[in-house]
């Protein structure tokens, strides 16, 4: 550590995971198909022709995962919910052995002081809902509605720390515009309203968490967000900064906080989002903290030929890249916090996602010494830590992931594990990055309490 730590004594130092990528037991104790065990069998559509069936096996494994959360010495531990465990059929009948699983996940970690962070959606929809519409229909948020009254009634006890969605922007444009992520649909007309039924199913989902929670809930949405630049100084490519900006950013956040859709982005999607009544008030629920998630900066230039917000991405010459293909730019994450914060002012931020996949090699005595992943981690919490000198009100880090696991089209080749997973043994192994994990954490802490 460079400086005094900036964080406060009760700052949350946590590990994230999602339900689909880790838990596997696709068919076990009642959990119906999701629109991912769905689109991980269509051919082409997964690196390698993975899916996640076994995945991590947490579902059977998660009391030897855990015990990886005390030798890292976090405090908190930030997991999603499987709607199809909790009811199969998308709506009607609750699944209780669903329910037991993550119920009987809380209390150890509890028990064991990890704080739980619950999102109630990480991506895997109930394929029975897909199959009445999905997000692109109105019918789906209310359907989620009712989902996270379940949840919430059922663990509301014991969890304070809710988040209604994980990145709905991978689920609008990757799933429905790019079609790259499930449901594997390319039309901007299904996009727009399936991001605006996402929005609305976060607005009722604050409303049933606060209604419904028994302990006083402390409940918010992740976005996952990137500064855009232009890659040169033409005006066309200074122009698709701003859309990319509007397409990645301005899309997601203005609606949270009250400001409707951004009409620039209107215009240049040509589709109108198919607000009722008032579902922007709706939307724009108090939020208790912003969840955001960082990996990389986004370089374009115009791409009048592309779909949606008519831009693309370029490679940054010289920059270092992780497996992902990502630069690695840790001023990125000061930048969009700082600009997060003074934009949109929210209460409280957590950093809710962070991390960065790197080919690791096992070392004849196992160990994992992976360099780069170390790097990222070290300058993106120093960037979280000046981002908080700039007065930007930062709560807690979540650290991705904590296993190596299903990294959705790209399958098990990705590894962004603070923890080894060996596919074969499901043997798990600390990694370099992990133990420079534990040890930031105890000196930011040990420095805190100073
Ligand atoms: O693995 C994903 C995660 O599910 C959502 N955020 C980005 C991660 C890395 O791509």
């Amino acid at each position: 550590m460079e400086s005094p730590s900036p964080f406060a004594t009760d700052f949350v130092w946590g590990v994230a995971t999602a339900s689909y990528q880790i838990e596997g037991a696709y068919d076990e104790d009642g959990r119906s198909m999701s629109i991912w065990d769905t689109f991980s069998r269509v051919p082409g559509a997964i690196d390698n022709g993975d899916t996640g069936d076994v995945a991590c096996d947490h579902y059977h494994r998660w009391r030897q995962d855990f015990d990886l959360l005390d030798e890292l010495g976090v405090n908190a531990y930030r997991f999603s919910i499987a709607w199809p465990r909790v009811i199969p059929g998308g709506t009607g009948a609750v699944n209780s052995k669903g329910l037991d699983f993550y119920s009987a996940l809380v209390d150890d970690l509890l028990e064991r002081g990890v704080t739980p962070f619950v999102t109630l959606y990480h991506w895997d929809l109930p394929q029975a809902m897909q199959d009445r519409g999905g997000w692109p229909s109105r019918d789906t948020a209310y359907a989620y509605a009712d989902y996270a009254a379940v949840v919430v009634k059922a663990l509301g006890d014991r969890v304070t720390n809710w988040t209604t969605f994980n990145e709905p922007l991978c689920s609008a444009w990757l799933g429905h515009l790019e079609g790259s992520m499930a449901p594997g649909i390319k039309d901007i007309k299904a996009a727009v309203p399936a991001g605006f039924h996402l929005h609305l199913a976060h607005g009722l989902g604050m409303q049933v968490i606060r209604a419904e929670a028994t302990l006083p809930p402390h409940a918010g949405i992740v976005v996952n967000l990137s500064p855009t630049a232009a890659a040169t100084d033409r005006p066309e490519d200074i122009a698709a900064a701003v859309r990319a900006d509007g397409h990645t950013n301005r899309w997601w956040l203005d609606p949270l906080f009250g400001r409707g859709y951004p009409q620039d982005m209107v215009e240049c999607y040509g589709v109108e989002p198919p607000v009722q009544g008032n579902d922007l008030e709706t939307i724009a629920q108090p939020l208790d903290y912003l969840g955001v998630n960082y990996y990389f900066r986004e370089v374009v230039v115009d791409d009048p030929a592309k779909g949606g917000p008519r831009v693309s991405g370029v490679r940054v010459p010289g920059a270092v890249e992780t497996h992902m293909g990502w630069e690695v730019y840790a001023k990125g994450l000061e930048d969009i916090l700082v600009r997060v914060a003074e934009d949109y002012q929210p209460a409280e931020i957590y950093i809710t996602e962070n991390g960065s996949a790197f080919p690791d090699v096992v070392e004849a005595d196992g160990s994992i010494n992976d360099v780069g992943r170390v790097n990222y981690l070290v300058d993106h919490v120093e960037a979280v830590a000046a981002a908080t000198r700039r007065g930007a009100p930062i709560k807690g880090y979540f650290a991705w992931s904590l296993l190596d696991n299903f990294e959705w089209a790209y399958g098990y080749d990705k590894r962004f594990g603070i923890v080894r997973v060996d596919y074969r043994t499901q043997e798990r192994t600390i990694k370099a990055s992990g133990r420079k994990y534990a040890e930031i954490i105890a000196d930011h802490q040990a420095a805190a309490k100073a």
